[in-house]
């Protein structure tokens, strides 16, 4: 086994033993709460990450851990031919909020969003009107299946893994104008997300949103909104699309609305779910009973309004905050769309400001090369965006 000397010896097996595709921080965590951290040396790190938007409520939040030891002493699985109280109820307060009537229940944004492809042909095909092609956008990010590849247009994730999905055509976000061209008779599904999170915190516009509901519309085409990142309050509302006044016909969700915990969601109405009909779709772990019960307490707590209230009360002090770095010529623009922020590096490598970050005790992720994306918590107190902005500052003002 070749050693890094600088690496603690647990995290010398990681190399040897994990396949590589990964390249995690030196330090191991060994515990946390709320939007700190400690590794296993016992130093501190303020969390700005997330979790890459995952950690909604922080970390070990107290209700999250008593709804999943609740559920835990009662059963963890008993699959899909039984149903649970925790799912019935996590569907039922998914879709009083939203415009959804029927909901089906997976294990992560990738699969939500598979789910969501197959409940479109299903949906052309059941009315005799068979539809296979989809289309999504440039720069678009929807996991990493060999569907999600195909959707996103990312040579990196793409680069030996072909043949790819065949029947997808890419058009330029934030652009209807050539969109047309790309609309046919063929085309069961647009999908978009209402923020390219993974590109660097880029919002659709009203205008493009607005338009775009309308032509698929027309053309009968299913709008499918990718929620997975922007969903469960991240932006300030409880599912994204709302900020646009439309009604999409899909919405996918994951990452934040476990709280930590596993769980993912498509959304649909009666009218294109019921295509879906028994034998037609499943999961072995969807709808899991410990997920569900944890998820419950996650909706319950984030769709309250003074909690999203806070939110964007929390994404005003970040950007006053983060000004100063603007203004002082490191970051050349600052994108914020709730609770998750693009900040543009001028003239350094964002992997190794993390490193740097990692120092002195800031945990941060990055979207290319040249972007630092910050999606904490929800609820990150106040006080820690202040002790993370001024490391930050240390970093990178020196
Ligand atoms: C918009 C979007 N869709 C889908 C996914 C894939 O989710 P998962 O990694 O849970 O499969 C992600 C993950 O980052 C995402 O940001």
């Amino acid at each position: 086994m070749k050693k890094d000397s600088n690496k603690s010896e647990l995290r010398n097996i990681y190399d040897s033993v994990m396949l590589p595709n990964y390249s995690p921080a030196d330090f191991i965590p060994d515990r946390a709460l709320g939007s700190r951290l400690w590794d296993k040396d016992n130093k501190e790190y303020i969390d700005f990450g997330g979790g890459i938007a995952v950690n909604s409520l922080g970390h070990s939040n107290p209700t999250l851990v008593s709804a999943l030891n609740e559920q835990s002493k009662k059963f963890w699985h008993i699959s899909n031919y039984l149903t649970n109280q925790p799912a019935i109820e996590l569907a039922k307060k998914m879709t009083d909020l939203t415009f959804a009537e029927n909901v089906f229940f997976s294990n992560s944004g990738s699969e939500a969003n598979e789910a969501a492809i197959k409940i479109a042909r299903k949906y052309h095909s059941s009315r005799n009107n068979p539809r296979n092609e989809i289309v999504s956008f440039k720069n678009s990010f929807h996991g990493r299946s060999i569907l999600n590849i195909s959707l996103g247009n990312s040579e990196m994730h793409r680069s030996g893994f072909e043949p790819l999905m065949p029947g997808i055509k890419q058009g330029e976000f934030n652009d209807i104008s050539k969109l047309k061209e790309l609309i046919s008779d063929q085309t069961a599904a647009v999908i978009v997300e209402p923020v390219q999170g993974e590109a660097g915190v880029y919002e659709a516009s009203k205008d493009f949103m607005a338009e775009l509901r309308e032509m698929t519309q027309k053309k009968g085409v299913l709008l499918i909104i990718d929620e997975v990142q922007s969903g469960v309050g991240r932006m300030g509302v409880i599912y994204g699309y709302m900020n646009y006044d439309i009604e999409p016909d899909i919405v996918t969700s994951a990452k934040g609305l476990g709280g930590g915990i596993p769980i993912g969601a498509t959304l649909t109405t009666k009218n294109i779910g019921e295509c879906m009909q028994p034998g037609t779709h499943g999961s072995t772990f969807g709808g899991n009973p410990i997920a569900c019960a944890v998820a419950n307490e996650v909706i319950r707590i984030v769709s309250d309004s003074n909690f999203l209230k806070n939110v964007l009360e929390k994404e005003k002090l970040f950007i006053e905050l983060l000004s100063e770095l603007k203004t002082k010529g490191i970051f050349s623009d600052i994108r914020s769309s709730g609770l998750w922020i693009g900040c543009d590096l001028v003239d350094k490598n964002a992997n190794d400001v993390l490193d740097q970050a990692y120092s002195e005790g800031l945990i941060m992720v990055s979207a290319g090369s040249s972007c630092l994306r910050l999606a904490p918590a929800l609820n990150i107190p106040n006080e820690d965006i202040e002790k993370g902005v001024a490391l930050m500052k240390k970093i990178l003002m020196g």
